[in-house]
């Protein structure tokens, strides 16, 4: 089965150690929550993950591939291979709910069509699709800017799901949501998570 492979993972930057030799092993369709206090480290370990930041030593392996050493074309495709979800969501406020979703088609592909947000009917298909299934195809052709908390972060969650990924991080996915919609968030990421049993799923929580 394939798996994310953490090893004697550590970063430090100058005087601060982020991550202090952690070793972990995440299996595909597992759901793993990260908890520690403000500074522990966790967006850091997710920023490793993706490859946004170098670790100062150790390795990270996904079904046995090094993607501490990948470069370039590897490397694009394997930071699409995981997906990422915010705190504060990170949309295109003064775009559409549809146009925002087919965005996470970027990341795979660099073609002059997409950096003009011109989009396959096949691919606005499948953005309805998620939509649909997040409950919101009534709001596609709305500006994300003016939906509820809950509703951004379903957006941002169809987005991650554009990327078709491996691995879903999320950094604080619900913490600047109310309970109710908290909630729903969650329930939403797991049914996608149970629907596709090849996923991982990475999320961390502040320790209060
Ligand atoms: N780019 C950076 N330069 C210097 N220090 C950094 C950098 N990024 C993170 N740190 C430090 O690394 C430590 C871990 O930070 P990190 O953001 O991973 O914590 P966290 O667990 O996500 O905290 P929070 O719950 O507040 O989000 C902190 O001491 C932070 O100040
Ligand atoms: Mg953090």
């Amino acid at each position: 089965m394939a798996s994310l492979e953490i090893n004697t993972l550590v970063k430090k930057f100058s005087e601060t150690t982020a991550i202090d030799d952690i070793s972990v092993r995440i299996l595909d369709g597992e759901m793993v929550g990260i908890i520690g206090k403000s500074g522990a480290g966790k967006s850091t370990l997710m920023r490793l993950i993706n490859r946004l930041i170098e670790p100062t030593s150790g390795s990270i392996t996904y079904n046995g591939i090094e993607i501490t050493s990948l470069k370039r074309k590897n490397l694009r495709k394997w930071r699409s291979k995981c997906a990422m979800i915010f705190q504060q969501f990170n949309l295109i406020d003064r775009l559409d709910v549809l146009t925002n979703v087919l965005s996470g088609t970027l990341g795979i592909n660099f073609k002059l069509l997409k950096l003009l947000k011109i989009y396959s009917k096949k691919e606005k298909i499948e953005a309805l699709t998620y939509l649909n299934n997040l409950d919101l195809s009534d709001k596609a052709l709305q500006r994300v800017g003016t939906l509820s908390g809950g509703q951004q972060q379903r957006v941002a969650i169809a987005r991650a799901m554009m990327q078709n990924p491996s691995i879903l991080l999320a950094d604080e996915p619900i913490s600047s949501l109310d309970p109710k919609n908290s909630k729903a968030v969650m329930d939403d990421i797991k049914r996608l998570i149970n629907k596709m049993a090849s996923w991982s799923y990475v999320t961390c929580t502040p320790l209060k």
